[in-house]
């Protein structure tokens, strides 16, 4: 690694998504989100994920209560983003991912005019951000489409979406086009088999899950390649990205068949969504996996072409820990593991950001378009002392790591625009939605239940991100 430090321009920043952070819960005429109805994991088993059902679903619909569904309380940032962005701001960070919250701007998703106090709340963020000193980078929808959008309308494989998307995609260009230039379309596009209802708004349970999953991909591929069309005629200084969660792997062994599962798992589970973006067209060995399957994913010849024309400009990924795999794991994602050896988070993620290096280069050297990292870091339980004082030396350890292994890949050429940690302060947890599980660098006085002042502390992370961004990762 030469010590130069990072390339000029470079945005050292932090990310973090709205359905985890903002709160509001109805305020201001928002509506509600699939992430409004999710309640907490059992935590006698934190190895488990937020599951969804019909039914639950609709008794969230129907219920005010902030205590059963943390992501309505988020840690309040709709009513402290002044505070909290002037903290990020002293922090340094150069850049901050946020995401919108689509109910914000279309409560149901299918009105025709915006909610203006929504947008109005989105200027103000944003304005506040930037005079913080940090540059904008917009998610359009993390995981948090209306709930409508499935009770009304049965989730992404009714191409009505498209339609309902491409206008919000649309009216927040037009409105925020002049500050934010990076915007990210939806949230980690390949996360199916973890995110499958927040993804697309279908049920694990639901006759032909798989394909209408694809199906409903196929319709959020269209979605962005709208969205980048009209950002292209009408704001060609802005960049549209996709955003894959990095679920590239290793060969558990050398052994023949753990290293031919790993390059079909690659392929199928994150190469197939990347390809159709940034190379602009349905591979072979999809296709053929759609065959075998018997799945029928419609692309019509008017798809087809609009796919081509419009690929994105850059690939966002999320990257966590490794992911081993053994031919016995096949193809499915949940059974692979970081590698041997490697120390465990309590919900079981790997603290391994070794792999950075490789992944970034490889994705690079696949797709030839800038490489932004939205996120990266590693959940914890924390205590501070009785200074209020978390001294949080694995993430320090986690992110020194994730940065040489970054900055290795920049310099045998990947062109990368930033690093986001995930996050910079303690939010609400997609996948468990335990405050407990604490990424941040800012902790907040607050437990799962709600209870706590919610005042902010700095971590020990925060200086030491602060340093490393002040020298510009030359003391890495
Ligand atoms: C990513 C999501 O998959 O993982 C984030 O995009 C999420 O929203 C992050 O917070 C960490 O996952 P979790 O479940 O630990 O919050």
């Amino acid at each position: 690694m030469n010590n130069k430090g990072f390339p000029k321009g470079f945005l050292f920043a932090a990310g973090m998504a709205a359905p985890q952070y903002e709160g509001g819960f109805k305020e201001g005429g928002k509506g509600i989100s699939i992430p409004d109805c999710a309640v907490m994991i059992d935590q006698s088993d934190r190895k488990n994920h937020i599951q969804f059902d019909p039914e639950n679903v609709e008794k969230a619909i129907a219920s005010d209560d902030l205590i059963r569904y943390p992501k309505r309380r988020g840690i309040d940032f709709y009513h402290t983003y002044r505070e909290d962005l002037k903290l990020f701001g002293e922090m340094g960070l150069r850049a901050l991912r946020i995401s919108m919250a689509w109910t914000r701007i279309f409560p149901n998703g299918d009105e025709d005019e915006p909610n203006e106090a929504g947008l109005k709340f989105y200027d103000d963020v944003l304005d506040c951000m930037i005079a913080n000193g940090m540059e904008p980078i917009v998610t359009i929808c993390h995981y948090d489409m209306p709930v409508a959008l499935v009770t009304e309308y049965g989730g992404w494989d009714n191409r009505r979406c498209i339609d309902m998307y491409v206008k919000y995609a649309k009216t927040v260009l037009d409105r925020y086009h002049d500050k934010v230039r990076y915007w990210i379309c939806f949230n980690q596009i390949n996360l199916l088999h973890f995110e499958g209802f927040a993804s697309v708004g279908i049920y694990k349970d639901s006759d032909n899950y798989e394909e209408r999953c694809h199906n409903a991909i196929h319709n959020q591929f269209i979605a962005c390649a709208m969205t980048k069309q009209y950002a292209r005629q009408h704001y060609p200084e802005i960049m549209i990205g996709t955003m894959l969660s990095d679920l590239m792997s290793i060969p558990f062994s050398s052994d023949a068949e753990d290293v031919n599962i790993t390059m079909e798992r690659n392929r199928v589970l994150d190469f197939y969504y990347g390809d159709v973006q940034l190379r602009g067209k349905y591979p072979r060995y999809i296709e053929i996996y759609f065959e075998e399957k018997g799945f029928n994913v419609p692309v019509t010849e008017t798809d087809a072409k609009l796919l081509a024309e419009n690929t994105m400009d850059f690939l966002a990924i999320s990257y966590y820990c490794s992911s081993c795999c053994k031919a016995s794991d096949g193809l499915d994602p949940t059974k692979s593991s970081s590698r041997p050896g490697v120390k465990k988070t309590p919900w079981n993620w790997g603290m391994d950001p070794e792999n950075l290096y490789q992944n970034v280069s490889e994705y690079y050297d696949r797709y030839q378009v800038p490489i932004l990292v939205a996120e990266s870091g590693v959940g914890l339980l924390e205590e501070p002392d009785e200074n209020m004082r978390v001294h949080d030396e694995e993430r320090i350890e986690y992110y020194k790591t994730a940065l040489k292994s970054l900055k290795r890949a920049i310099d045998h050429g990947s062109e990368v625009i930033a690093y986001c940690a995930w996050s910079p302060i303690d939010i609400v947890s997609s996948g468990s939605g335990e405050m407990s599980k604490r990424y941040g660098m800012i902790y907040v006085d607050q437990d799962d239940f709600g209870g706590g002042s919610r005042k902010r502390y700095p971590k020990d992370s925060f200086d030491w991100y602060k340093h490393i961004i002040e020298t510009n990762g030359t003391d890495l």
